[in-house]
C-alpha cells in the first residue's frame, strides 16, 4: 500500500468520513485492521480485539507528552496544555497520568464523584422537566442547541457546585475547547480554545479557595475534604482533574442526547417499544452508545517498539482506536449495522476499556436515558423538520451533530 494520511482521511474532518464513517472503515477493518499510517507516526485499530487489547495494555502510556512531536494532532493539544501549564502548573489530570500516580487520583477523585453522581437522579429529573418546559408550546426546535447542550453543564454545575450564574460561561469556554484536536482550526479558533481553558482553570481556582475556607454541599468541598483527611491529592491535582471532569462530561453527554433523538426517529419501532415499556431506555441507551458513539477514537503512546497484530509500531507513535470502527465489528456483533435496542449483551467500547475507562459513565447513562425518554413522552409526535440527512460537526474525535431540527405536532 502506497504510505496514506490515514489520521486524516479517517477522521471527521474528511466529509466523506462524516457522512458515513463506515463505508471506509468496513473494508479498513476486513482489510488492515491494524495499520500504520505510512506518512504520520500513528497507527489506525478498527478491530475490536485489538481496539480493546490496546486500551487495556498498561505499559501503554496516556500522556500526550509520550506522543512523537511530528504529530500534527498531538502536537495542537500539547500547545495549549503548554501554555495553560506556564499558567495553572502542571497538567496532571486521570486523563492523561499513568500507572500509579493515575491508580492513586482515580481512586480519590472516583470515591468523591460516584458517590455525587449516584445522588444526582432527582436533580436530573428537575433539570430535564425545566428544558421541557422552556419548549412547550414550541412547534419547532433544534434538539441539539435548545434540549441536548442544556442539560450536562447543569448537571454539572449542580454536582460540583459551580454557581448558575457562571453555567452560561463554562458551556461556552467548553464548547470553544473542542476543537482541540483539529489541527486545521484558525487561529482566532486556537485563541477561543485557549480563553476558554483559561476561563475554566481560573473559575476552579477561585472555587477551591472559596470551598476551603467555606464548605459546601458539592464535589469541590468533598475533594478539598478528601485531602484534608490525607488523601495524597495536591491542589494542583485536584484543579486539573476538576477542569476534566467538566470538559469530559458536557459535550459527550451532549452528543449522546442528540444522537440518541435521531436515531429514535429514525426507528419508530423502538420509539414505540420505548414508551410501551420505558424500561427499555437501559438497552436502549447502550445501543445509541455502540451505534453512534460520542467519542469517536481514543488513543494510547507506547514508550518502546512492538506490535499488535503482527503491525509494528514505534515509541511515540499514536495507538488510535477506532471507537465507531470497533463498535460495529462484526467479529464481535452480529449485523453490526442494525439498530436493535433489544441486543444483549452489548459490550460496546463507547466509554473505552482498562484502567482509564471512563468514570462518568453512570451519570452519562442516568442523563442520557431520562433526557430521550422524558423527551419522547412529552412530545410523542416529534419528527424531523429536514428530510435530507442530518450534519454532523466536523470536529476531529467527536461524532455529534451540527443540529437537529424537529416539529412536535
Ligand atoms: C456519553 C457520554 C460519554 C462518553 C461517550 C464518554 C467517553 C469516554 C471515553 C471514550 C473515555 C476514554 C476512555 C479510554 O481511553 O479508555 C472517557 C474518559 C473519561 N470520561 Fe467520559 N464519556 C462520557 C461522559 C462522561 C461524563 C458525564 C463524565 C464526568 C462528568 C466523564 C468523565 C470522564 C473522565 C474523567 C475520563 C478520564 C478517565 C481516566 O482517564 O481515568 N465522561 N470518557
Amino acid at each position: 500500500m502506497p504510505p496514506r494520511f490515514m489520521l486524516f482521511e479517517y477522521s471527521e474532518l474528511n466529509p466523506a468520513f462524516r457522512d458515513n464513517p463506515h463505508t471506509l472503515l468496513d473494508p479498513q477493518r476486513s482489510a488492515r485492521p491494524v495499520e500504520h499510517d505510512g506518512m504520520l507516526p500513528a497507527v489506525l485499530i478498527t478491530s475490536y480485539a485489538a481496539g480493546r487489547e490496546i486500551l487495556r495494555d498498561a505499559h501503554l502510556s496516556r500522556n500526550f507528552n509520550n506522543a512523537a512531536p511530528n504529530n500534527p494532532v498531538i502536537a495542537n493539544v500539547r500547545r495549549l496544555n503548554e501554555a495553560v501549564e506556564a499558567e495553572f502548573g502542571r497538567h496532571d489530570s486521570i486523563v492523561t497520568l499513568d500507572g500509579a500516580d493515575h491508580t492513586r487520583v482515580r481512586t480519590i477523585i472516583a470515591e468523591a464523584f460516584l458517590k455525587r453522581a449516584a445522588a444526582l437522579q432527582a436533580t436530573v429529573a428537575r433539570i430535564i422537566a425545566e428544558r421541557l418546559d422552556a419548549l412547550t408550546g414550541r412547534d419547532s426546535f433544534d434538539v441539539v442547541a435548545d434540549y441536548a447542550a442544556q442539560i450536562p453543564m447543569r448537571v454539572l454545575g449542580a454536582l460540583m457546585g459551580c454557581p448558575d450564574a457562571t453555567l452560561d460561561d463554562l458551556k461556552r469556554w467548553t464548547e470553544a475547547g473542542q476543537l482541540a484536536f483539529d489541527p486545521t482550526k484558525s487561529a482566532e479558533q486556537e485563541h477561543l480554545a485557549l480563553e476558554g481553558r483559561r476561563g475554566i482553570f481560573g473559575h476552579f481556582r477561585q472555587l477551591m479557595a472559596e470551598r476551603r475556607t467555606e464548605p459546601r454541599d458539592d464535589f469541590v468541598s468533598d475533594l478539598l475534604a478528601a485531602q484534608a483527611r490525607g488523601a495524597p491529592i495536591d491542589d494542583n491535582e485536584i484543579l486539573h482533574n476538576l477542569f476534566a471532569v467538566l470538559v469530559a462530561g458536557h459535550l459527550t453527554t451532549a452528543d449522546l442526547i442528540g444522537n440518541g433523538v435521531a436515531l429514535l426517529l429514525d426507528h419508530k419501532e423502538a420509539r414505540d417499544a420505548i414508551l410501551a415499556d420505558p424500561g427499555l431506555i437501559q438497552p436502549a441507551v447502550e445501543e445509541i452508545l455502540r451505534h453512534e458513539p460520542p467519542i469517536s477514537f481514543t488513543a494510547r503512546f507506547p514508550k518502546s517498539e512492538g506490535a499488535i497484530a503482527r503491525c509494528p509500531y514505534h515509541a511515540g507513535d499514536a495507538l488510535v482506536v477506532s471507537l465507531i470502527a470497533t463498535n460495529r465489528d462484526p467479529e464481535k456483533f452480529d449485523d453490526p449495522h442494525r439498530f436493535d435496542i433489544t441486543r444483549r449483551p452489548n459490550p460496546h467500547m463507547a466509554f473505552g476499556a482498562g484502567a482509564h475507562i471512563c468514570l462518568g459513565a453512570p451519570l452519562a447513562r442516568m442523563e442520557g436515558q431520562m433526557a430521550l425518554l422524558k423527551l419522547f413522552e412529552r412530545f410523542p409526535n416529534l419528527r424531523r423538520v429536514e428530510a435530507s440527512a442530518p450534519e454532523w460537526r466536523a470536529v476531529p474525535g467527536v461524532r455529534g451533530l451540527a443540529r437537529l431540527n424537529v416539529a412536535t405536532g
